[in-house]
């Protein structure tokens, strides 16, 4: 169906009227709910952090990170304009608090971030990202010694398998180690319909 792979497509930059409708499924399938909080507990947030989200879509990740902090603060970017207003909206009280601050952007905003950060994710992105290596490079370079990083993926779209999770993260694994990160680990959350894998490391 063209029209669903059109959609598809939609998760790596929404825009437009499709990208509204990506936007309403990610903030309200229970799975990426789950998938969300899932990873934000894997961080072990302290009171304090100073964290990034990468691609934070509707922003559901940023109210519920900032949840588990005090005087911390979670940054966030997005290269999409839609994803930034919806986002913003859901958190104007944070962002007003000056306990979140979104950014509308991509990858070339790292370097100029109010880092470092104690703590960096991202949920569903990398697989849009193609020079990988270099990403996972200059996130390390914005991250205090020890930082933490996650990378959550779960397989979607119409040819999505539950293998795909596993070799995701056994290459993101082989990559996170060339760009310098250690401690290494995966961990595996069995979700519906696919499983979600959350590659992470530390600096
Ligand atoms: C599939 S959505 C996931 C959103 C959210 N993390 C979640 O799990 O609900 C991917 C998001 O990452 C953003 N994104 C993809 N590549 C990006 C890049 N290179 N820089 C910034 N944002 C990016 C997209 O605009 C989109 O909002």
């Amino acid at each position: 169906m063209p029209w669903l792979s059109k959609l598809y497509r939609q998760f790596g930059k929404p825009e437009g009227v499709l990208g509204h409708l990506a936007g309403w499924i990610m903030a309200s399938r229970p799975s990426n709910r789950e998938r969300i909080r899932w990873t934000v507990e894997l961080l072990d947030l302290r009171p304090d952090d100073r964290v990034l989200e990468i691609g934070y879509g509707p922003g559901l990740s940023i109210t519920f990170a900032a949840s588990k902090m005090t005087s911390g603060k979670v940054t966030g970017i997005d290269h999409s304009a839609l994803m930034h207003a919806q986002a913003s909206a859901r958190n104007a009280a944070l962002i007003r608090a000056g306990r979140a601050e979104l950014r509308h952007g991509g990858l070339e905003l790292l370097p100029a971030l109010p880092g470092p950060f104690d703590k960096v994710f991202a949920v569903n992105v990398f697989q849009f990202i193609p020079g990988r290596q270099e990403a996972l490079a200059s996130i390390r370079q914005i991250m205090q010694p020890d930082g933490l990083l996650g990378i959550t993926y779960m397989p979607r779209g119409a040819n999505a398998a539950p293998g795909d999770a596993g070799r995701f993260a056994a290459l993101l694994s082989e990559q996170m180690a060339e760009a310098g990160f250690r401690a290494i680990r995966t961990e595996k959350l069995d979700l519906k319909p696919m499983p979600a894998v959350c590659v992470l490391g530390r600096v």
